[in-house]
């Protein structure tokens, strides 16, 4: 039987009850909806829209409800349309006369919006509380890498001399800015739709502070319009999540890149990598690969919300019933990910040695042979020409800026004396960029610190 089945002579066809059902995804929100419900019947028992007594027990009825899913001793119906109908039928068939009261002065439009609010917002509140696990790994792994000289890249080509902690805390940033992102989503996003009807308001005397208050939102939403058809929090947290993907998607690339037998700068541990059914000597990398697969799903679950509410007249319409596979799909990919990713990384191996290899091969110091001349009062565009020429000497004679004969150098330039060698040492190149947030060791542990510091108040 429906809802609405006064007005209607005609059962519903299947196909459209198949077509129209929610319950199949919104069951996962059975706590919330009894939740939200629960404040619902107290503030119409606090005002006195129904009896003190009918409201308690609706309470009680909610509360044995949702203990019983819980326990299994309840088991959803999915022939009902969405959850809400779900818990207020069952509610009704438990309680009689008292369950039937329970949607006074509310709607489905309203229940539905603060049912969301409140899944969503244990849902970020829980992939924060991933993300700052995830932050924790990679300072751990920066710090113990912190003085590891490594080739820093533009183009993909060996560019200049970093660490490897300094690489990882680069990520580490990104993933932080996610952390703030993902908190002011949930601050801009906590106002509570409950009391807003379908869509007017209602001429009952409710109380949408308390219900707020109860419900642990910060205030009512202002106007009940908005408040029935607002998915702006949905697709602010889809685009949070978008750039969490976008960033973990960007590390999947590099340690994908890193365990290449080309670059061998890491190796991922057994327990975190897959082999293949006819190469017996492959090792691969999928869950990095998965992650950056994954990545599109994300950003078609933000296209998806932000279509959905392109041009959607107020209030609501049944559209907005598509919020919610793409904001699950969203969480539950980036959860997903986070989830094999983190002790990926967190027992990944590292190679110093072929890191500095690597970075011995790539004249990744000829900006800091430069640099010498110019600190010797040479301009910095005679210096970088005259090195550009050294870099080409070298590539001739198939040997390096370390091993070319200091009679060579002075041949471009008689500035050049025997400390060049000291001044592009990879390790003294590496060290000496301590400007502020640069990739020296010692800015690598400041950078930790700071992080850390800055986690410890999110
Ligand atoms: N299942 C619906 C949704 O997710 C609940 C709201 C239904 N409201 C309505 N007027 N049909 O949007």
């Amino acid at each position: 039987m429906k809802l609405w089945a006064g007005r209607f002579s005609k059962e519903a066809d299947s196909r459209l009850n198949d077509f129209n059902a929610s319950i199949r995804f919104d069951s996962r929100m059975a706590k919330q909806d009894i939740t939200g419900s629960m404040a619902h019947a107290a503030m119409l028992g606090k005002t006195g829209i129904i009896p003190q007594s009918e409201a308690d027990a609706i309470i009680e009825g909610l509360k044995g409800i949702l203990a019983d899913l819980e326990s299994g001793a309840l088991a959803i119906d999915y022939g009902c349309e969405d959850i809400h109908t779900f818990v207020e039928a069952t509610l009704t068939q438990r309680l009689g006369d008292a369950g039937k009261r329970l949607h006074t002065a509310r709607s489905r439009n309203d229940q539905v919006a603060v049912d969301l609010r409140l899944y969503l917002r244990e849902e970020a509140a829980a992939l924060v509380g991933q993300l700052k696990e995830l932050e924790e790994t990679l300072c751990t792994v920066a710090k113990a890498n912190a003085n590891h000289v490594m080739a820093g890249y533009t183009h993909l080509q060996r560019a200049q001399p970093i660490t490897f902690g300094h690489q990882i805390m680069a990520y580490a940033f990104m993933f932080l800015r996610d952390i703030k992102r993902l908190n002011n989503a949930l601050e801009n996003m906590n106002y509570c739709p409950l009391g807003s009807g379908a869509l007017a308001g209602t001429t009952y005397p409710i109380d949408r502070h308390m219900t707020a208050e109860a419900l642990g939102f910060t205030a009512p939403c202002e106007n009940s319009i908005d408040g029935v058809s607002d998915r702006d929090y949905s697709v602010e947290l889809a685009a949070a999540l978008s750039l969490v993907m976008a960033h973990l998607s960007r590390f999947s690339e590099e340690i994908i890149l890193w365990c290449s037998y080309e670059f061998r700068y890491i190796e991922l541990d057994d327990a975190f990598s897959t082999g293949s059914s006819i190469m017996p000597q492959k090792k691969n990398p999928d869950i990095a690969e998965l992650v950056r697969g994954k990545t599109g799903r994300v950003y078609g679950d933000l296209t998806t919300l932000l279509t959905m509410l392109k041009g959607l007249p107020l209030a609501y319409n049944k559209d907005l019933q598509e919020d919610k596979e793409a904001i699950f799909d969203a969480f539950d990919t980036v959860k997903m990910c986070l989830d094999a990713f983190i002790p990926m990384v967190a027992t990944m191996k590292v190679h110093p040695e072929n890191l500095r290899a690597a970075a011995a091969a790539g004249f990744i110091n000829a900006t800091d042979a430069a640099d010498y001349l110019t600190k010797k009062g040479m301009p910095f565009r005679d210096a970088y020409k005259i090195v550009g020429q050294l870099v080409a000497l070298c590539i001739e004679k198939n040997c390096t800026l370390e091993s070319l004969p200091l009679e060579e150098y002075k041949q471009l330039s008689d500035v050049f004396e025997q400390d060049v060698y000291q001044a592009i040492d990879l390790d003294v190149c590496a060290a000496g960029r301590t400007s502020f947030g640069g990739g020296a060791p010692q800015s690598v542990l400041t950078q930790v610190e700071s992080l850390r510091s800055t986690l410890a108040d999110l």
